[in-house]
């Protein structure tokens, strides 16, 4: 099967009531632990890939791998750019082989992300592939500590309809309180679900909304780290409950990165640590990747709610 896009991934998923996991791959051990538990688990897949992650590999290397696992397992998979900073790069992804790409111009103020992700969306859109943009700032609810704080730096309901209006994105990315990496949450862990039910609620039924930062961050793999020379005090994720709310309410692409990362280097720590004596890569970036399936499988059952779905 070919790789395909998010599309028909995110129809379903609505009607269903569940969400599509979008894993971000680094390298080949990764996305076989992504791939083997999704292969395993019968779930529809989305591998995402950041400017960071094709500097590291190289661009095409991944997308060599991806093809790889994707005629390897016959899953659908859609190859996604994760966080495109800006046209080039979305259209080097496009014109390379991607399924979907994100334009990530939030940063910039809201005519000229209007017209930046349009002008993405145009591009892509020529070319059969899908669109995700991003609205809002993606930082901790920590940094928002009062309502108009939160009103500057969340997503707008209302201006979240005039953007995907304008822009004809496929789906976008909201600010509800996640934020990326191990540190999300100072004090209890806390999102926007108000503000997500508006920004639905003025969005055509069913349209497709993607939650960055989404890592639970579990607390076992982090004590692991910890306990074999690690150092994450106080590393916290988002709770599984709200991100189960967040799908059942209709989230269709939940986005993965740093648990993937926690894991691998808890396991390779722990082996490190065990036995000094190894020298054989294989002996422990096998167990991570194992690890990795392990995290990964937990996600489509227990959280994502999509084993089985294909
Ligand atoms: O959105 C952030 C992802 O975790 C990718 O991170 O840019 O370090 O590859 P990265
Ligand atoms: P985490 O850092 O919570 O895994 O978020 C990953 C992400 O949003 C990738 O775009
Ligand atoms: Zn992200």
């Amino acid at each position: 099967m070919p790789l395909v896009g998010t599309k028909e991934m995110f129809e379903r998923a609505n009607k269903e009531g569940y969400a599509i996991g979008a894993f971000n791959v680094n390298n080949m051990e990764i996305l076989q632990g992504i791939v083997d538990a999704a292969k395993e688990e019968r779930a529809p897949l989305i591998l995402q890939v950041s400017a960071g992650a094709r500097k590291y590999a190289r661009p095409g290397y991944l997308i060599h791998l991806v093809k790889a696992a994707e005629e390897d397992s016959g899953l659908p998979i859609a190859l996604h750019l994760d966080h495109g900073e800006d046209f080039e790069i979305c259209k080097q992804c496009v014109d390379g082989g991607f399924t979907s790409v994100m334009i990530d111009a939030s940063r910039l103020p809201f005519e000229e992300n209007i017209k930046e992700t349009k002008r993405v969306v145009d591009y892509a859109h020529s070319k059969g592939v899908v669109v995700e943009a991003e609205l809002g700032k993606l930082a901790g609810i920590e940094d928002a500590v009062n309502v108009s704080e939160a009103d500057a730096k969340f997503t707008n309901p209302e201006q979240a309809a005039e953007f995907v209006k304008r822009t004809g994105c496929d789906s976008l990315a909201v600010a509800i309180g996640t934020s990326h990496g191990a540190y999300k949450f100072k004090g209890e862990p806390k999102l926007d679900f108000e503000r997500l039910q508006q920004i639905m609620n003025l969005l055509p039924p069913g349209y497709p909304l993607v939650l960055h930062g989404a890592s639970s961050v579990p607390q076992y793999l982090v004590e692991k780290c910890n306990k074999y020379g690690g150092k994450m005090p106080g590393a916290q994720g988002v709770p599984e409950e709200m991100l189960r709310k967040a799908a059942s309410m209709g989230v269709a692409k939940i986005n993965i990165d740093t648990d993937l990362r926690i894991a691998m280097t808890a396991t390779i720590r722990e082996i490190f640590y065990t036995k000094p004596e190894e020298f054989d890569p294989r002996k422990y970036l096998g167990p991570a990747r194992d690890a990795i399936k392990e995290v990964v499988k937990h996600k489509i059952r227990n959280v994502l709610g999509c084993s089985g779905k294909i």
